[in-house]
């Protein structure tokens, strides 16, 4: 009985049973990807922000990165700019753009949108008219100036490839750290996790929010989750590393010596 649980205290190791020289390594990667977290976060304001005209980074910049806005298209801003003067009725600009917004289906073009342009646009915009000018007179020819633009399909795959890679090595390798710590094992395997299912989870809400724009809430609330979580882990691993109690660690090996499990 004795020899088994000695066999179940010496499997698992801890941070006190490592070198200084260990601690070392493991700090300096610690910091190295904490900084360069830091830095990712900067990039991400500066390449997404601003993206809906108002300074600063918001859901709205996300929703417009991942799937478009009706001013990106070439409708949406005809409709706001040179061709405005041509609608009867001014609230028929809004009509347009939620349509747009709203993925610019056919079903809502036969109910709404037809009416519109017939009356309006196609005196100009019809082949027989003016071949010359986007054709205004089918679904068809509308919507090839009525796409919502947003990231491309080959972009987001190349963008997630880099990112799965790239995050699961990092996440690994923090995470191999961060099972030295001391602490409950059912927090400890549940915090192991949190991250990666947080980056699943925002790598997958990238392609839905390219066609439902709401997900863009679940894109912001996944990517916290995954920094939040990282960060704890590291700021664990750190504290108990250098800043551990000799006192707390004897109690806590009593517990593990026992319970013989990591
Ligand atoms: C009196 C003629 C006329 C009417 C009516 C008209 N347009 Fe145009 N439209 C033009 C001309 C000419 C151009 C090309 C020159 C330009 O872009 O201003 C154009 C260009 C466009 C473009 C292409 C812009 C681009 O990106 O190149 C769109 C989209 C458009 N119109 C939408 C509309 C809509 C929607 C209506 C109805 C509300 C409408 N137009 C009514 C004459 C008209």
């Amino acid at each position: 009985m004795g020899e088994s649980t000695e066999i179940h205290f010496n499997t698992y190791r801890r941070f006190k049973n490592i070198s200084v020289s260990e601690k070392i390594l493991n700090t300096c990667f610690l910091l190295a990807i904490g900084i360069g977290y830091l830095v990712a976060l900067a990039n991400m304001y500066y390449t997404h922000q601003g993206l809906d005209g108002k300074a600063g980074l918001s859901v709205n910049d996300v929703m417009i990165n991942y799937h478009g806005s009706p001013d990106q298209t070439r409708l949406g801003a005809a409709i706001k700019g040179a061709m405005e003067a041509n609608l009867k009725y001014k609230s028929d600009k809004d009509v347009i753009l939620k349509w747009i917004q709203n993925n610019a289906t056919e079903e809502e073009y036969n109910d709404h949108i037809a009416a519109i342009l017939n009356r309006d646009c196609i005196g100009c915009h019809s082949p027989a008219v003016n071949p010359s000018l986007p054709n205004l007179t089918h679904y068809s020819g509308v919507t090839e100036v009525a796409h919502a633009g947003g990231v491309t399909l080959p972009s987001l795959i190349r963008v997630s490839h880099i990112h799965l890679f790239g995050i699961a090595f990092v996440l690994f390798f923090i995470g191999k750290i961060f099972i030295l710590c001391d602490m409950n094992v059912l927090v400890k395997r549940v915090a192991v996790i949190i991250p990666f299912v947080a980056m699943l989870l925002d790598i997958l809400s990238w392609f839905i929010t390219k066609s439902i724009p709401a997900f863009a809430y679940v894109v912001v609330a996944s990517g916290a989750l995954m920094g939040i979580s990282m960060g704890l882990q590291i700021l664990t691993s750190i504290s108990q590393m250098w800043f551990y109690s000799k006192e707390k660690q004897e109690t806590v090996k009593k517990y593990v010596y026992l319970k013989g499990t990591n």
